[in-house]
């Protein structure tokens, strides 16, 4: 396949993978797409141990980093706040409510050995704590940059062309496309409201042309809602040149998806998605269970900003985490995580060659059937 984002990735299938597993981005890269990590969690240090695995299975292939650069932050006009700072701005009614809420389900607490800080960080979303994760990223040599949330900063987009590498931005509406265009972004991602994770409120068939007539001759990935071959093709109709996949990766045999959530996404269908400030303070799609729906209840708390709510539910995620695999468990009712309505498709467990395989097979196939609509003259 050739499109000018296949030229300007060096790849041979327009597949670009988003994934937090490894694994995964390095068997998408090997296959012939782009696998990108995503490392807003990642510590450098991390970034530097995965991103030295993924050079050496990937053989010389091209793989991007995706990071969360949003816009409005708590802390943001400080320049971001330390974890302490933080974490004195979490208040006891929301505190309460999520102890009150895990006693209902029967989740038990943390065992003491695992209840230290360690290994606990805070969403690397503002310039201080980005910019090592920047700096480990360029030095493994990446061949994309993508950004979630917000317009990459004019120091970022610099930095990039200095080092010869792409910048991608999401945008999940018309106006942040252009404003990504007018920061100088290579490639523009438009993102469905179907898709999983955090997501707007527009369909990727109704936002992929607009973006693309706007931001020419950016070219643009469409997203949201693609994990067939035919979805490929309805994506390159829409004048797209090339797609960006997250969801499908999550139930792939190399995916580190928890084997409950996995199982859950197995049995799903395209109802089963809620959109949901619940995880992370900014909407984002995810699987429908206990836990979004809880947050919907009549007193529920309001979503705390990005990335207090994360900080705020993150020990209420591990404890859930932790005891979800017991059958008809309270912890089992309220595990989920970020997904797109495409799930109702993830019906088997693959490995993830065989995924970018069949999507590529499936859109020939489907080129060569809309080809046959063609009159003979
Ligand atoms: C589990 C999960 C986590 C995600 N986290 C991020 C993220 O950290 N950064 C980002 O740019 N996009 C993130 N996304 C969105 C994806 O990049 C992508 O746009 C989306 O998954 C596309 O829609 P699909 O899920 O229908 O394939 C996430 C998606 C999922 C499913």
């Amino acid at each position: 396949m050739r499109t000018r984002v296949t030229e300007m990735l060096g790849i041979d299938f327009p597949i670009l993978a988003f994934t937090h597993c490894r694994d995964v981005a390095a068997a998408v890269s090997a296959a012939g797409g782009l696998g990108v990590l995503g490392a807003v969690a990642h510590s450098p240090e991390q970034l530097d141990v995965d991103l030295t695995w993924m050079r050496e299975r990937t053989g010389g292939r091209p793989f991007g980093v995706d990071l969360l650069i949003p816009r409005k932050y708590a802390g943001s006009d400080e320049g971001g706040l330390d974890s302490k700072g933080l974490r004195a701005m979490l208040p006891d009614e929301h505190r309460q409510w999520i102890d009150a809420l895990l006693e209902r389900y029967g989740v038990p607490a943390m065992p003491e050995a695992n209840e230290a800080e360690g290994g606990r960080r805070v969403l690397a979303i503002d310039p201080k704590s980005m910019a090592p994760l920047i700096d480990v990223a360029f030095q493994h040599g990446i061949r994309l940059f993508a950004s979630a949330l917000g317009t990459p900063p004019a120091w970022l987009v610099e930095r990039a062309r200095k080092e010869g590498v792409p910048v991608a931005a999401l945008a999940g509406r018309l106006d942040h496309a252009t404003a990504h265009r007018d920061a100088g972004v290579d490639l523009v991602i438009a993102q469905g409201t179907e898709g999983g994770g955090h997501t707007g409120e527009i369909a990727t068939m109704v936002l992929v042309p607009q973006v693309v007539d706007a931001v020419a001759p950016t070219p643009v990935l469409a997203a949201g809602g693609i994990a067939s071959g035919r979805q490929v093709a309805a994506a390159l109709a829409l004048g797209a040149e090339g797609v960006w996949c997250g969801s499908v990766w999550l139930t792939t045999h190399e995916a580190e998806t928890a084997p409950t959530v996995k199982e859950k996404f197995l049995a799903a269908t395209s109802s089963d998605t809620r959109r949901s400030r619940s995880l992370t303070g900014k909407p984002a799609r995810m699987l429908r269970t206990a836990w979004s729906d809880a947050w919907e209840e009549a007193g529920a708390p309001a979503a705390l900003p990005m990335p207090l709510q994360s900080m705020l539910v993150a020990d209420a995620q591990r404890r859930i985490h932790r005891v979800a695999h017991q059958p008809g468990s309270g912890a089992q009712q309220l595990v989920t995580y970020f997904v797109g309505q495409v799930v109702g498709q993830m019906n088997v467990a693959k490995p993830t060659r065989a995924v970018v395989a069949e999507m590529v097979e499936e859109f020939l196939s489907t080129m060569e059937r809309l080809e046959g609509m063609l009159g003979e003259g």
